[in-house]
């Protein structure tokens, strides 16, 4: 089953949309009904072998090195993401894992740009890099340019002037990702879609608290922005009780919660995490509040770690959006894999979100697992 789902991912990273120079324009007239169907990709997954539909053209995998960096291991997101990164490159596409080069930024900027700067010295061909700081993005692109090695920045999202200038200039660097417009706007249609629209106590407006991640990056900001968006466009009144920054943490994501509702009881109808990790933080200190989720309280993540997953099938938490980590690490590749055959890359690079509510988590925990 995973298999298959994997090659039935391969088809929506194939078709992943490719941005000239501009940032995603879902964003503000979203869609309210858009949802990558996982079905879909499913039924029409045309090969099970991911390999065979990659052209390696006259790359030498024997010997090619790739240095990759993520912005901290310790992140849950991000180690799923890197272990399906290392295996397709790998198992699917054939590079050697001696030549296959990972390191942790231990969420330390100037370590990873020590790391980066190493893997300059040893001349790999190609770099996989999840920045600690996407604001450092003009600065290292400079460097690997002028090493004259391309970057696939993942995951944490340069700015559009900076994404515009490489390809005005023509510099080997391109992003992909997933606009994380579309998972806040699914988070606020998953509240939406509850029986009262996320006003339990029916005072005519929906309080809630905010759990951010790490504010630098772009993905917290627009969660953030674009989830109470979707109920303000439908015309509900919101209030906001808090807003705190998280760091993407399970641990501060509960600490976060438990104070709040000691703070603010009955007041708190839905509490929105920016990721999964704070979300399940959030529900150990729901719980240990006496609160019941889906009946008065709403819980809403972003990820699909399958542990999110499993609770929304107990009726744990209202919903999340699976962040397609399988589409984004093999498109990552794929992209490197485009640099090493010394084709054009479109500057940005954007796998949709799958919305995950308990209609479909029976479905996706099969898929993830
Ligand atoms: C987000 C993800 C978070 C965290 C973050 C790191 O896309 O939802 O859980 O991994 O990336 O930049």
């Amino acid at each position: 089953m995973k298999r298959k789902f994997l090659a039935g991912l391969l088809c929506v990273a194939m078709g992943v949309t490719t941005m000239a120079g501009t940032a995603s324009v879902f964003a503000a007239e979203a869609d309210t009904e858009t949802e990558a169907p996982a079905d879909d990709a499913d039924a029409e997954a045309p090969a099970d072998d991911a390999a065979e539909t990659v052209d390696l053209g006259d790359i030498d995998v024997e010997n090619t090195r790739i240095g990759i960096s993520i912005y901290q291991f310790a992140d849950n997101f991000m180690t799923l993401y890197r272990t399906e990164l290392v295996r397709y490159l790998t198992e699917d596409l054939g590079f050697k894992e001696s030549n296959i080069i990972v390191q942790d930024g231990k969420n330390d900027q100037a370590e990873q740009t020590n790391q980066i700067n190493n893997f300059i010295t040893d001349q790999v061909d190609v770099m996989i890099l999840n920045l600690v700081q996407s604001s450092s993005a003009p600065q290292i692109t400079d460097i690997c340019n002028e090493a004259e090695i391309p970057v696939v920045y993942i995951n944490r999202q340069p700015d559009e002037t900076e994404s515009d200038r490489w390809e005005a200039d023509g510099i080997k660097a391109t992003y992909v990702g997933a606009d994380a417009r579309q998972s806040g706007t699914f988070q606020g249609e998953e509240i939406l879609e509850t029986e009262n629209k996320g006003d339990i106590n029916g005072d005519g407006k929906v309080s809630y608290i905010m759990v951010q991640g790490d504010p630098e990056n772009i993905d917290a900001q627009y969660r953030t922005e674009y989830s109470v968006k979707a109920l303000t466009d439908a015309g509900i009144e919101v209030e906001e009780l808090l807003l705190q920054r998280g760091d993407w943490d399970q641990a501060k994501g509960q600490q976060i919660v438990q104070d709040a509702l000691t703070q603010f009881g009955d007041q708190v109808e839905v509490v929105f995490c920016n990721n999964d990790a704070m979300a399940l933080g959030a529900l150990q200190a729901i719980q240990a509040a006496g609160r019941t989720i889906n009946k008065d309280i709403y819980l809403v993540g972003v990820d699909a770690l399958t542990d999110a997953v499993q609770n929304i099938l107990d009726g744990n938490m209202t919903g999340t959006v699976f962040n397609d980590h399988f589409s984004q690490a093999q498109t990552a590749a794929q992209m490197a894999v485009k640099y090493l055959k010394g084709e054009e890359v479109a500057p940005v690079n954007m796998v949709d979100y799958v919305k995950v509510t308990a209609d479909n988590a029976a479905e996706i925990l099969e898929k993830i697992k």
